[in-house]
């Protein structure tokens, strides 16, 4: 009934049918949905499991979260894994992206230790997963270091890119003959700019030195894990490997701001792609002087710390397919003479001295940083599409945030219609995008917005001991979507109940 209503106000709004009306998204596409071990699983200190940055972070300053909660319980996916997989099924989806978590299966961060109940945890859902048909697509690292690890400096130590190396082996080694599509580290920007930028744990205030060491040994880390790969298990698994990029599509306010908006794509997410997706591998070059002429200024050597020749050639070329973490689009224009410059990250760079504007006219939810323009996401497709030699791109996050608005979520529908619609468009346009994972499957822990800021196709019960997980009206249209592969399902009576 809700499902029926929804449909009508979309056609309502949007009038007849679009171009892309007859088109279909090709029989091999994956449809999936997203998740990461912190937001989901709970069980903070079961069996043998460790504390991680978030655990310790948040037990100590619970006061950092808007609505002072924390992960320890969450949706309670560590034993609720099943009805994961049961809702992943009701959706119609044939690939789960989910994250490890390093503290859970290597509870002293090394790999002089494995934890059985860790092990097992993951082995059952990827083989609950595979059982129903569902490809599991595998983050290696989803934010949540060991304590341990912090301690001996975290991301800021170079000694990291050999630990991770050692955790990626153990579990290439555990999951590698059933995985086939890996992510390293999701968004490096995440844990580095926003854990040294007092966003998120460890939460330091060191943008200036800590924030770019972070930045440079997740590149070295991934380039290490993918090299492992390469050689002991590629011929046997022959699997594929990417890191995932946080990266809003920006656009010039005026033409003579493209300098300045290209600078931006370079900060934003060139940190993270040049090195690994460019022809000549290392930092975006104008971007590096920039940002080391900024530095010398302040009496440092540099910002972005140099790679090595050695070290440009290690992460050069590692990887597979690109793996695409989009939400939304900033408009970027230079700050005029005594305005001062947006605040990093969704505001603006001082760093460039930029503004990020949204357009009036994009619409937004209860969440400030959000705006909803997805017409940026096919323009983003085509530039990664000419920019790198990308033979397939993965949308492994895509989503909309509000508050909560119950389960006739309407915005959340036209979102996904809308920026799925953009997507098959782009497929039309000859980009190869070959998988789709919405963020997020259900209601989670958003980090510092707590339980407030959801994401989910389905709702949770955070106050029932069961999690109870109960589908929105955008989860009753995604599987109308996953079924007949249209973006404009021509919707049977049979199916609008199909999701219970
Ligand atoms: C992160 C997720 C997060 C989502 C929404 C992504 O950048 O990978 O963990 O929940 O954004 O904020």
């Amino acid at each position: 009934m809700y499902f029926k209503c929804a449909v009508v106000l979309t056609i309502l709004i949007h009038g007849a049918w679009s171009a892309t009306e007859q088109l279909k998204f090709p029989e091999t596409f994956m449809f999936g949905a997203a998740s990461a071990a912190y937001q989901i699983e709970g069980a903070w200190n079961v069996s043998d499991k460790s504390l991680s940055i978030w655990d310790k972070l948040l037990h100590d300053r619970p006061e950092l979260v808007v609505d002072h909660t924390n992960g320890d319980v969450a949706c309670d996916s560590y034993h609720l894994w099943r009805r994961d997989i049961e809702m992943l099924q009701e959706l119609g989806l044939n690939m789960y992206r989910f994250s490890i978590s390093w503290p859970r299966l290597l509870p002293t961060g090394f790999s002089n230790y494995v934890s059985e109940d860790g092990k097992n945890y993951y082995n059952n859902l990827i083989d609950g997963l595979l059982e129903k048909g569902i490809q599991p697509l595998v983050t290696i690292y989803h934010f949540d270091l060991p304590q341990s690890l912090q301690d001996l400096g975290g991301w800021a130590n170079p000694l990291i890119t050999d630990w991770f190396a050692d955790y990626a082996n153990v579990v290439f080694s555990l999951y590698g003959d059933r995985v086939k599509y890996w992510v390293t580290i999701n968004e490096p920007m995440g844990l580095c700019d926003g854990g040294y930028g007092q966003f998120s744990a460890p939460y330091f205030n060191d943008t200036y030195v800590g924030q770019n060491l972070c930045n440079k040994n997740t590149m070295i880390a991934h380039a290490k894990a993918y090299r492992i790969y390469d050689e002991l298990y590629r011929d046997k698994y022959h699997g594929k490997l990417s890191l995932s990029t946080l990266f809003f599509w920006f656009k010039p306010v005026e033409p003579e701001d493209q300098e300045v908006t290209d600078l931006t794509i370079d900060l934003w997410a060139g940190r993270y792609t040049h090195p690994i997706f460019s022809k000549e591998g290392g930092w975006p070059r104008k971007l590096e002087q920039l940002l080391n002429e900024n530095a010398k200024k302040q009496g440092y050597h540099y910002r972005l710390p140099p790679f090595t020749p050695e070290e440009i050639e290690l992460v050069r070329g590692t990887y597979d397919y690109y793996a695409l973490n989009h939400y939304t689009t900033r408009l970027v224009r230079r700050a005029k003479p005594r305005e001062k410059a947006g605040s990093w990250f969704f505001d603006g760079s001082p760093e460039l001295n930029v503004i990020f504007d949204k357009d009036p006219r994009w619409r937004t939810t209860g969440i400030d940083w959000f705006a909803f323009y997805s017409e940026g996401l096919r323009e983003q497709l085509h530039w990664l599409n000419t920019t790198y030699d990308i033979k397939e791109i993965v949308i492994t996050e895509n989503g909309i945030p509000t508050l909560d608005d119950g389960l006739v979520d309407i915005l959340r529908l036209d979102y996904y219609k809308e920026y799925l619609e953009q997507i098959l468009l782009a497929i039309n346009d000859g980009i190869n995008v070959t998988g789709y994972a919405a963020w997020t499957l259900m209601d989670n822990f958003e980090w510092m917005s707590g339980y407030f800021s959801k994401f989910g196709l389905y709702a949770v019960d955070f106050t029932h001991p069961n999690r109870t997980r109960t589908p929105k009206e955008s989860a009753r249209y995604y599987s109308q979507v996953t079924r007949t592969r249209m973006v404009h399902p021509v919707v049977d009576e049979t199916e609008l109940n199909y999701v219970k």
